[in-house]
């Protein structure tokens, strides 16, 4: 039996998260590398992993991953969410022949880049509880004091209320969750959750001039594409790409606007 899924001559790269946050990481490589034929998963079902114990969220993404192996037989899979990369990316490596990409915090171009030795990193409860986020600080960040903020409502007003809102509301939200960093002096702000970069734009207004804004996008890019030329197998994608969703809440329409936002069909539900 044919799977309806397997729909391209070639093997996709497929981007996995629990919403629409790993759409950014998506078009960063489409820009790069636009003859991959590209599958978006977003794990609606699911979301948010950022408020679930570490062992739940490994528990949902290797049964996501192995649906998406059967399904697709990709060749690279990008795991594009912080929180799902922290907690079950070892775990991963070891289940499935696969490769795999992961986006963790930036920590490590962070503590280079900052000057007071004062660094934010912003993401979900469970990145910026979880053991391996203190371990990246342990090792690349010693030399630095290190702020960690939880985003959650940021994450939530992303997914379920972006698509509509005033430039007003979207200010709020990041304005409410920054409110510690200008009392600490912080002049790096890692923003280590893959749904905040549709506040890019606003985190960085709230934040001024003297705080440096980053994320993981440009170097996860980077391995995405170094692996792609290291693999050379075909690419028909010619820059098409795919977006479903698990289920869930999120059912309400709001993905075929994101999907449109990015330039890809929506497919609706997977698996
Ligand atoms: N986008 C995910 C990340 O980068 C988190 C969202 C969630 O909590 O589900 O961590």
């Amino acid at each position: 039996m044919t799977d309806p899924f397997i729909r391209t001559a070639d093997k996709p790269v497929v981007f996995i998260d629990s919403g629409v946050g790993g759409l950014h990481y998506l078009r960063w490589v489409r820009d790069n590398a636009p003859d991959e034929s590209l599958v978006y998963i977003a794990d609606t079902l699911n979301f948010p992993y950022g408020e679930k114990r570490a062992s739940h969220v490994q528990t949902i993404v290797v049964s996501l991953v192995d649906q998406v192996v059967k399904s697709f037989d990709p060749k690279l899979i990008v795991v594009a969410c912080n929180t799902a990369s922290v907690v079950a990316l070892g775990a991963l490596r070891n289940l499935f022949s696969v490769p795999f990409v992961g986006v963790v915090p930036a920590v490590k171009p962070a503590a280079t880049l900052s000057k007071s030795k004062l660094i934010c990193v912003l993401g979900s409860s469970r990145t910026v509880e979880d053991a391996y986020t203190a371990n990246l600080i342990a090792y690349f960040a010693s030399e630095c004091r290190v702020i960690s903020v939880s985003g959650r409502e940021i994450i939530d007003f992303v997914e379920t209320r972006f698509p509509g809102s005033s430039e007003d509301e979207r200010e709020l939200a990041v304005r409410n969750t920054l409110s510690a960093i200008h009392e600490e002096g912080v002049d790096t702000l890692v923003l280590a959750c893959t749904h905040f970069l549709y506040l890019e734009e606003e985190f960085r207004k709230v934040c001024g001039a003297a705080v440096t804004v980053i994320d993981s996008r440009e170097g996860v890019g980077r391995q995405v594409c170094k692996f792609l030329r290291r693999d050379n197998s075909p690419a028909a994608g010619q820059g098409r790409g795919t977006c479903f969703q698990t289920g869930g809440a999120a059912m309400n329409g709001h993905y075929t606007l994101f999907a449109e936002m990015f330039d890809l069909d929506y497919l609706g539900v997977f698996p």
